[in-house]
């Protein structure tokens, strides 16, 4: 937060201008992002191409400077009677560990959460799937509120092996939208 408590980030969408700032942060980043996610710093062009109804990718900016604080893909995104997505997400140096992650967040989930007409997602459901020993981001999901709902064994194919995943998850209900 700010010193007058207003929040120092800002989320949109990304765009194709972003390609080359976005490339130089996840090259920047590589070490931290690369033990948990894929690291594909030429990737914003193929991920603008998949963005759809199942796909929906925010952007962190920092607002008083404009670099990027990193990504969130609200992912698998399933409506009718689910209305519910996966959010996967990477913070970028040198915002990681400054709390604009979390706050970008706390963004992300708010517009997800939000109904169509107001220019959200509409959905009711979020899942954060997290492999056990990933402890920065089992305290995101914490801190966002998330409830952790289980343990799912050989979830995701990461780093040439099928890894465990712990499973939190978070309902419309549950949300409390971050105060000013
Ligand atoms: C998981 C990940 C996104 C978490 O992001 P982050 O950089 O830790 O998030 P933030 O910027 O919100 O920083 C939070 C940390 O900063 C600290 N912090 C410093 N100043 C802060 C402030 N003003 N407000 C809040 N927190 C602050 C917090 O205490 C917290 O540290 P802690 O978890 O040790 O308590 C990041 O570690 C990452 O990209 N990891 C690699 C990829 C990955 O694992 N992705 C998720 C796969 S499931």
């Amino acid at each position: 937060m700010n010193d007058d408590g207003g929040v120092r980030v800002a989320i949109r969408a990304p765009r194709a201008a972003d390609a080359a700032p976005y490339a130089e942060a996840v090259r920047r980043s590589a070490d931290h992002i690369g033990r948990w996610n894929p690291v594909e710093p030429d990737g914003l062009t193929e991920l603008l191409e998949r963005q759809g109804q199942g796909l929906r990718t925010f952007l962190i900016e920092d607002t008083a400077s404009g670099g990027l604080v990193g990504k969130c893909n609200v992912a698998n995104i399933v409506m009718g009677r689910f209305c519910n997505a996966a959010l996967g997400y990477d913070s970028y140096l040198p915002f990681a560990g400054t709390g604009r992650m979390t706050e970008g967040m706390q963004l992300v989930v708010d517009r997800c959460f939000a109904p169509v007409e107001r220019g959200g997602l509409g959905l009711h459901r979020l899942e954060i799937n997290v492999q056990p020993d990933n402890v920065r981001s089992i305290a995101l999901a914490r801190r966002l509120g998330f409830r952790h709902e289980g343990f799912t064994p050989r979830m995701l194919f990461l780093s040439g092996a099928w890894r465990d995943h712990e499973r939190f998850a978070l309902t419309a209900e549950e949300w409390a939208p971050p105060g000013p």
